[in-house]
């Protein structure tokens, strides 16, 4: 698959603080690629400097082959952006807000009413954006980003200020964009969750750090190999796992359910040994990391990444 977007060792500092530090990865086409991070981690840093609102100190960005800044106007014909928070005349309505925006993509106005549309804004739209609310601000922007067909769409927090219809309304406008335009889009949030509904592949970033670039089951997996397990027979499965070798850690919740860290054992080696022992197994399921653990253990990644850094 061809490389929509390339980021080569970026590093931004402002003033003495750095912002951002050797960030690099590389987006493919059709690609949804989510940038997950807790406040301050450098996630609008890093899409500024791809939308060339911000200067880097270090590093390359390439946009369709395209390098910055010589060829920074080609290589933003083609890209829709949602800035944090975008910017509109505030004594415009909606819809002529969005006909300034065709006038500069190059857009026909006969696109404004479908995305309206779509972005639920279409009550609205005569109604001047001074007296809009954060989330539909949110919604007007992205409208604005999607005009033109954009071949590549960034996205910082989308679904900030919205509630959780808009959420959703957003998300699901995200995957019809990929699936059915083959949008690339880049997409940035700290919440797990919307990440995790849109994207295929997503970058961990705390501190101005890239943590992890890697796909979501791997993400929350990363570490450790831990499951889930319901059995008919738990204190004769403990016994039985606390002497095993092959299982790092073993903890028992609740009535029937063992939690079981694997070390060098398979999951279904797990299930088909304990079955061999008369256990019955009502369930195996790996236990996934939420968002807070995650962001908890960011200490551990900063750790490993000084080792060892994941690779893509
Ligand atoms: N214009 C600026 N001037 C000074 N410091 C800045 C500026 N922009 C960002 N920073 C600092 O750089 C770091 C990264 O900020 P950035 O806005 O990229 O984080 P973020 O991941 O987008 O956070 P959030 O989730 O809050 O939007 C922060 O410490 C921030 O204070
Ligand atoms: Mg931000």
């Amino acid at each position: 698959m061809k490389c929509i977007l390339s980021v080569d060792n970026l590093s931004k500092k402002f003033g003495r603080k750095t912002a951002i530090s050797g960030v690099t990865f590389s987006v493919k086409e059709g690609e949804v690629f989510g940038i997950l991070g807790p406040n301050g981690a450098g996630k609008s840093t890093t899409l500024s400097i791809i939308t060339g609102l911000v200067r880097p100190d270090e590093g390359k960005v390439e946009i369709f082959g395209r390098k910055f800044p010589g060829e920074f106007i080609k290589a933003m014909e083609n890209v829709g952006v949602l800035v944090e928070n975008p910017g509109f005349y505030n004594h415009f309505s909606a819809v002529e807000n969005m006909k300034l925006f065709c006038r500069l993509k190059k857009a026909s106005f006969s696109e404004i009413k479908p995305i309206l549309k779509n972005v639920g804004l279409l009550p609205q739209c005569r109604r001047k954006v001074g007296g809009f609310s954060q989330g539909m601000r949110k919604r007007l922007g992205l409208a604005a980003a999607i005009l033109g067909h954009p071949r590549l769409l960034v996205l910082d927090e989308p679904t900030s200020n919205l509630d959780p219809r808009g959420t959703q309304d957003i998300l699901q406008m995200v995957r019809t964009l990929s699936k059915k335009n083959k949008t690339t889009v880049v997409i940035s949030s700290n919440l797990l969750h919307d990440i995790e509904a849109v994207s295929d592949r997503v970058l961990l970033i705390d501190r101005g750090e890239v943590l992890f670039c890697r796909s979501i089951p791997e993400l929350l997996q990363a570490g450790e190999n831990t499951y889930f397990i319901n059995v008919d027979a738990p204190d004769k499965a403990f016994a039985y796992l606390n002497n095993l070798s092959g299982i790092k850690h073993l903890k028992k919740l609740g009535e029937s359910s063992l939690s079981v860290v694997l070390s060098g054992m398979l999951p279904e080696n797990l299930n088909k040994t304990l079955v061999a022992q008369g256990i019955g197994v009502k369930e195996l399921r790996p236990v996934r990391r939420t968002l807070q653990e995650l962001f908890l253990q960011l200490e551990g990644l900063h750790e490993l990444r000084n080792h060892a850094l994941p690779s893509e």
